[in-house]
């Protein structure tokens, strides 16, 4: 039998359907709240809203799970690829080998970026913001991809798939090479995706690439861990932009600047720059700690809380225990690792973030590991980027499948009710 809420509002009531998900997360319908009753809900920032259902991705922040269609992201990132856990994320099942061997070759279809786009590149400063030159490059894309993908048609959603996959790739790395000013290099479609990530970054003309196999497995489990996290703000924002039947390349362009906030992706570049600060100052994570506690003082302990999780993020301690294995294996001894480990200490005895339930998050040490494996901290939410893309395309596929009407919130007017116009020389 389903389930309903009773709504009592000044002795009237409103009867409103219930949804339960399949791991019995359950929410109140409200879609029909405003025809019954006149009134709307208000949730800023959506601390409680559902905006969709969706299949994608399961998250329990209370007990620290995260799952891609039904598979725990400690698995995915002991035993998957990072192509293999986007064909699952965007697909909804694991690729068979002959699937997934198709899928790596389809994506090496697209590889060339038109020439053209390089006139584009061409246009902006070398010091601008890789994540900025990211999303003008993607939203270009549009330009030459003008026809919009049906989604209906599964031909044309794989190849706008691999489409997609491949290009995002090649000009996440020409946001880098832009800003060294290296020549625009292209994917090398004999070798695998993230050997070509390494390889499209820092080869140079002048002599042979040579791919360490420990980065490149270190990568491929970060993206694998960035890969998908139900409705945070940028895929939101990716959906939000694909209702109103935007294309592919418009809405991820739009997710890729929402990404780049200090409040989101942004952190794991802020958190290197917090670790570095602290270290060049003299190493008192304390002074830091008491500073992110004084509500006086704006700053933040970046890398730390979570609108979802609170208790703990479970890519946070998969990440901290890949930093110590991949520093000790590359032989690096960099001391805003031990920083790092002693903010975190202080901070889960502390009872200003015990009590608001703050704990590190995936940001607070993967720019370690990228400082490690060479990349520049600016590129830090590009790499994000990279690894998120799976997700955002999976969500945008699925929000047009399930054909999701425009995303339009309301709001409640709270400025001048009506007033005259008064001439200019009458103010
Ligand atoms: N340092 C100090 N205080 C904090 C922090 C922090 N990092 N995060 C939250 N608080 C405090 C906040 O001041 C508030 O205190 P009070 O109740 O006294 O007003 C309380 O904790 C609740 O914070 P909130 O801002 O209402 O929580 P939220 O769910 O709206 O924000 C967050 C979540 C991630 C934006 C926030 O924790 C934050 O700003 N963290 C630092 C930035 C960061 O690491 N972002 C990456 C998020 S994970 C990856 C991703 O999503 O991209």
């Amino acid at each position: 039998m389903s389930k309903t809420a009773i709504l009592e509002v000044n002795s009237e009531k409103f009867e409103l359907p219930m949804v339960t998900g399949s791991e019995n997360e359950v929410a109140i319908d409200i879609s029909k709240l405003r025809d019954l009753s006149g009134m709307i809900t208000l949730d800023p920032g959506y601390k409680n809203s559902g905006s969709c259902t969706s299949e994608i991705t399961f998250l329990d922040g209370e007990l620290g799970i995260l799952r891609y269609r039904g598979y725990s992201i400690e698995d995915l990132a002991e035993k998957g690829h990072f192509l293999e856990v986007s064909y699952l994320v965007i697909f909804g099942e694991l690729p068979t080998a002959s699937q997934l061997e198709q899928f790596e070759k389809d994506i090496t279809r697209y590889t060339l970026v038109n020439e053209e786009m390089k006139s584009i590149i061409d246009g902006f400063p070398k010091t601008a913001h890789p994540m900025g030159v990211l999303s003008a490059l993607t939203s270009a894309l549009t330009a030459f991809n003008p026809r919009s993908v049906n989604v209906e048609n599964e031909k044309e959603m794989y190849e706008a798939v691999c489409k997609t996959m491949a290009k995002f790739m090649v000009i996440a790395t020409w946001t880098y090479r832009k800003s060294m000013g290296y020549p625009l290099n292209y994917y090398d479609n004999t070798k695998g995706y993230v050997e070509n990530f390494m390889r499209l970054m820092f080869e140079l003309p002048t002599e042979p690439y040579k791919q360490n196999p420990i980065v490149i497995n270190a990568l491929d489990k970060l993206f694998i861990l960035h890969a998908d996290h139900e409705q945070n703000c940028s895929t939101s924002t990716v959906r939000m932009v694909g209702s109103s039947h935007a294309g592919l390349f418009a809405s991820i362009s739009a997710g890729v600047s929402a990404l780049w906030g200090p409040l989101h992706g942004g952190a794991n570049q802020a958190v290197l720059e917090m670790l570095e600060e602290i270290h060049r100052t003299g190493g008192d994570a304390d002074k830091y700690l008491a500073k992110a506690k004084d509500k006086n003082d704006p700053f933040r302990l970046m890398g730390f809380g979570h609108r979802v999780y609170k208790n703990f993020d479970p890519r946070a301690k998969i990440i901290k225990k890949a930093a110590d294995e991949v520093l000790s294996t590359l032989g690096v001894n960099d001391p805003i690792l031990a920083i790092a480990k002693k903010l975190e200490e202080s901070a889960l005895v502390d009872e200003y973030f015990v009590s608001r339930q703050l704990y590190p998050n995936v940001d607070f040490y993967s720019g370690i590991i990228y400082r490690a494996l060479g990349i520049p901290t600016d590129m830090f939410t590009v790499m994000f980027a990279i690894g998120r893309l799976p997700g955002w395309i999976a969500q945008w596929k699925e929000m047009r499948e399930n054909k999701e009407p425009i995303g339009r919130p309301r709001q409640i007017y709270t400025g001048h009710p009506l007033r005259d116009f008064v001439t200019s020389e009458k103010r």
